[in-house]
């Protein structure tokens, strides 16, 4: 058995529903969808039913994402989405944690823990982004940063949920436009700690958890860090906004991927 591998985008605060939906049936039109591969798109909360609508056309097969979600199932949170709201539009996955929510909006590892908790009991993969800052970088606890988030992040998650869980490793400092591009050297150290903090949560288990790694991808990188053993897949911004940059950086993403060893056992 060998981890699959897992590409997909994020639109951020960006797409009308209508481009959401076309975006979405043009990639399911042109985009070759290896085996042992899932693809997902994560548009605003606003595009989720529009897209939900035109995954029900066939081809598809192409997991839809939502950008948060709230730890309570109701209540008083103003602005806010609740779990149970997004499987009602049978999203298939949550993305928590990303860099933007944690530094714009101040959420913290233990608030990501309880919407990782209760994203899971409903049965709703995640995507947990972790990743250090450029400051933390610099004083030498870029490692110990990421494991922070993840133990946190992970604390509690049941070993029957492992199969919903996929981490990114997002470094903060290589992300969007004013980002440094990381090097696979750069990424390569932290991808083995990630994978041995799995190990450490979830013994045996952990070695099945994808790793994606994401900051500034695109089709002249992708495959240099998929060829790393630790990482199974890739996060995209910018490149892949556009059907045919997400459909190269995949493909060269892909590429990498086949070289590399993945077996669990
Ligand atoms: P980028 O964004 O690929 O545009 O750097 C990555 C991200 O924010 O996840």
């Amino acid at each position: 058995m060998a981890r699959p591998f897992l590409f997909g985008t994020n639109f951020k605060m960006n797409q009308t529903p209508v481009e959401s939906a076309v975006f979405y049936q043009q990639l399911a039109a042109s985009v070759q969808i290896p085996p042992d591969t899932h693809l997902f798109v994560i548009p605003p909360f606003t595009s989720l039913p529009a897209v939900k609508d035109v995954v029900g056309q066939p081809p598809h097969g192409i997991w839809v994402g939502a950008q948060n979600v709230h730890w309570a199932p109701d209540g008083a949170y103003t602005g806010e989405i609740s779990v149970g709201m997004l499987r009602a539009l049978d999203v298939d996955l949550v993305l928590l944690g990303h860099a933007e929510r944690r530094r714009y909006f101040h959420e913290t590892d233990v608030e990501l823990n309880r919407k990782v908790l209760a994203a899971l009991s409903a049965s709703m993969r995640v995507l947990l982004a972790v990743g250090e800052t450029a400051e933390e970088r610099s004083f030498g606890v870029g490692g110990e940063t990421v494991l922070r988030q993840l133990r946190i992040g992970l604390h509690g998650v049941q070993p029957e949920h492992l199969e919903l869980v996929q981490i990114a490793y997002e470094p903060v400092w290589s992300i969007g436009a004013g980002g440094t591009p990381a090097s696979p050297d750069d990424v390569e150290p932290i991808a083995k700690l990630i994978r041995s903090g799995c190990q450490d949560l979830f013994a045996g288990s952990g070695a099945g958890i994808p790793i994606l790694y994401g900051g500034s991808v695109d089709p002249t990188n992708a495959g240099t860090f998929t060829a790393l053993p630790d990482i199974d897949g890739l996060f995209v911004g910018r490149a892949a906004w556009t059907v045919e940059g997400f459909v190269a950086t995949c493909h060269a993403g892909y590429e990498g991927y086949s070289k590399g060893d993945r077996a669990i056992g």
